[in-house]
């Protein structure tokens, strides 16, 4: 097994393994690469929905798909895995997030206990676009100029509910008319990870979020400054998907992206995630 840094922070590309033998793995050497990294890059795998929620398991307790992925459940016999695919099968989308672009975000930072890994399979890219970029919260506030640190510190974000990364209101959901009223959860804007110690920026989207105790006017200025900063690209790096690539990243460090891609192309992503804990 080969680690090699693809960026100047963040992600590695591990190579010389076939991660669907997961006997063969060595574990520990994969977590540390991964708390270091923040996202892992394994190229050239042959993976079925059940070798991937195999490999993921080795690192935590699985989470079954959101209820909004409920209508790829059954083609997958029930396993926690679902797609990411703007292909329509018989009429019907085979899994989410269509063909547009999606915005920064952590995934599922609307409920209690976030993700704390994402893995995404590739098995079917387009020619071109739907790349996925990925940036470092701990660099970012490492980086925050005082002032702004002064204003965040101790503040509680609310994270709504009801729209997708891609802007779409989800199933069940109404549109959101006041974000200080919006569904979901509220966490600390800066949070611990609770493995490595260090502490990153969580401000989940920019989209229907709001900052706690404040006024809405200052609320936006202050999140529209906050992600002005968050989208610098010397936090960033971008994957181009190749059919085979596996990319497993951390939810409780990395903000994540995907650039949109011509609709008319196919593109298949299979995908995992791990049970979290509270943000703190
Ligand atoms: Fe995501």
């Amino acid at each position: 097994m080969e680690i090699r840094r693809v960026a100047a922070s963040i992600g590695a590309e591990i190579s010389d393994v076939a991660i669907c033998d997961t006997g063969s793995l060595d574990l520990a050497a994969l977590r540390q690469a991964w708390l270091d990294h923040g996202v892992l890059l394994f190229r050239g795998q042959y993976m079925t929905p059940t070798a991937l929620a195999h490999f993921s398991a080795c690192f935590g307790e699985l989470e079954p798909p959101p209820a909004s992925e409920a209508g790829t459940r059954e083609e997958l016999g029930g396993q926690p895995v679902w797609y990411i695919s703007n292909v329509v099968e018989n009429g019907k989308q085979i899994g989410s997030l269509g063909a547009g672009e999606a915005e920064w975000h952590t995934d599922m930072s609307y409920i209690a206990e976030p993700p704390t890994a994402s893995v995404l399979f590739a098995q079917e890219v387009p020619p071109s676009g739907g790349n996925t970029s990925f940036s470092d919260m701990e660099a970012a506030l490492d980086r925050l100029d005082d002032d702004l640190r002064a204003q965040i510190e101790g503040r509680s974000v609310h994270h709504d509910s009801s729209t997708t990364s891609v802007g779409d209101t989800r199933r069940g959901y109404d549109g959101v008319q006041d974000v200080r009223t919006a569904p979901g959860i509220s966490h600390p804007a800066v949070r611990t990870h609770p493995e490595t110690g260090r502490r990153s920026l969580y401000l989940g989207r920019r989209r229907n979020t709001y900052i706690e105790g404040l006024d809405l006017a200052e609320s936006e200025a202050l999140l529209d400054r906050l992600w002005e900063h968050c989208r610098n690209p010397d936090f960033a790096w971008t994957h181009v998907w190749q059919a085979g690539d596996v990319v497993m990243w951390d939810n409780r460090r990395m903000i994540h992206r995907r650039d949109p891609f011509d609709p008319n192309s196919r593109r298949i992503m299979l995908r995992t995630q791990l049970r979290g804990d509270r943000p703190s």
